[in-house]
């Protein structure tokens, strides 16, 4: 066989396969086939010692020569082949600045505790202080120092979740204005927000916890009129200016008088409609003149001095406020629901 000519062959047809490669694996093929360890040109090149004596270091060369070749010839198609693939990520990955963003979504505060914070807001503008006070009570707190008579129902198994040795989840916060008037003496003006506890069976207005905010304030000369004008900017202040208020008496063991405060209704103005069942008023809070009994316990001198107090319940606000009928719809975080509210 003759080298040189078999080598010129080899050449041809090494140039021709490396125009047809797409990628790069292809070229390792094609760099294989012609002058991998057993390529053809390779073999060919094993021949050499065939040759004469005399012609062996020019066919030699040539065959190098053709090696060469067809090595810078694929590490061209190499190149060609990896520039394209680079041009095509850049193509695919290119950012279009013009497209409209994703929207962030933003977290909110849940409605309860925008009312519980607006409320508080409001009586701090007052000069009341926000404290707290622990969820599990003692029962002497709850109920004892409050003035419940030991046969009040709410003692009952079944309004209160006892946690035994003496304490239960409170029911109320009144029992702060316990821990408050122990811990410093008069004059007294707090409010405690906080959650509390009963067992009531979920329905529309009921829930087996709820937040209320306590207030209370005790000074030397605190009356009943006190009571009823900072009541009145608390409902001005959430309901609107145009709100009016009404006392209806009511009975606590730990206030006396007690009332229960009524506001007109939200949506008819006092003429009568659904949501106040015609009444025109809506029944917003628990208020009352702190009792005599309640400054014994906590070893204020009931001669001295008074206090009012109030509580109110501040998903009902929340309620009332958004015009939700069932108190169930505030713990079922329905995003459609809450982000409309
Ligand atoms: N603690 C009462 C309740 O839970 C509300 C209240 C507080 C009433 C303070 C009078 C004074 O219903």
């Amino acid at each position: 066989m003759d080298l040189q000519s078999e080598a010129a062959r080899i050449r041809e047809a090494a140039a021709k396969a490396i125009k047809t490669c797409k990628s790069i694996d292809d070229v390792d093929a094609v760099r294989v086939k012609y002058i991998g360890r057993r390529g053809e040109l390779t073999l060919l090149l094993r021949k050499l010692g065939e040759v004469s004596p005399g012609q062996r270091k020019e066919v030699g060369k040539m065959l190098n020569a053709i090696k060469d070749e067809i090595s810078s010839l694929l590490a061209e198609r190499r190149k060609e082949i990896e520039t394209a693939l680079k041009d095509e990520t850049l193509r695919k990955e290119t950012i279009d600045v013009t497209l409209p963003g994703r929207r962030v979504r933003i977290g909110k505060l849940h409605p309860t505790l925008r009312i519980l914070n607006e409320i508080i807001d409001v009586f701090v503008g007052l000069g009341f202080t926000a404290v707290e006070g622990p969820e599990i009570e003692t029962e002497y707190n709850n109920f004892d120092a409050l003035n419940f008579p030991p046969w009040h129902p709410s003692r009952d198994d079944f309004d209160s979740f006892y946690v035994g040795d003496g304490y239960v989840l409170r029911t109320h916060t009144s029992p702060a204005q316990v821990r408050v008037m122990k811990s410093q003496e008069p004059p007294v003006r707090v409010v405690v927000p906080g959650r509390c506890y009963r067992r009531d069976t979920p329905d529309a207005s009921h829930l087996m916890s709820f937040f209320q905010i306590e207030g209370l304030y005790v000074d030397h000369d605190v009356s009943l009129a006190d009571l009823k004008g900072t009541l009145a900017i608390f409902a001005r202040e959430i309901f609107g200016p145009e709100t009016k208020i009404r006392f209806r008496p009511h009975y606590f063991p730990f206030t006396e008088p007690s009332a229960e405060l009524d506001i007109s209704c939200l949506v008819c103005g006092g003429a009568g409609c659904r949501l106040c069942k015609q009444s025109g008023w809506l029944e917003v809070l628990g208020c009352g003149m702190v009792h005599p009994n309640v400054f014994k316990h906590v070893g204020y001198d009931h001669k001295a001095v008074t206090g009012f107090a109030f509580g109110l319940g501040v998903e009902r606000i929340a309620m009332l406020k958004y015009g939700i009928s069932d108190i169930r719809t505030l713990y079922e975080n329905d995003l459609k629901i809450l982000n409309s509210l």
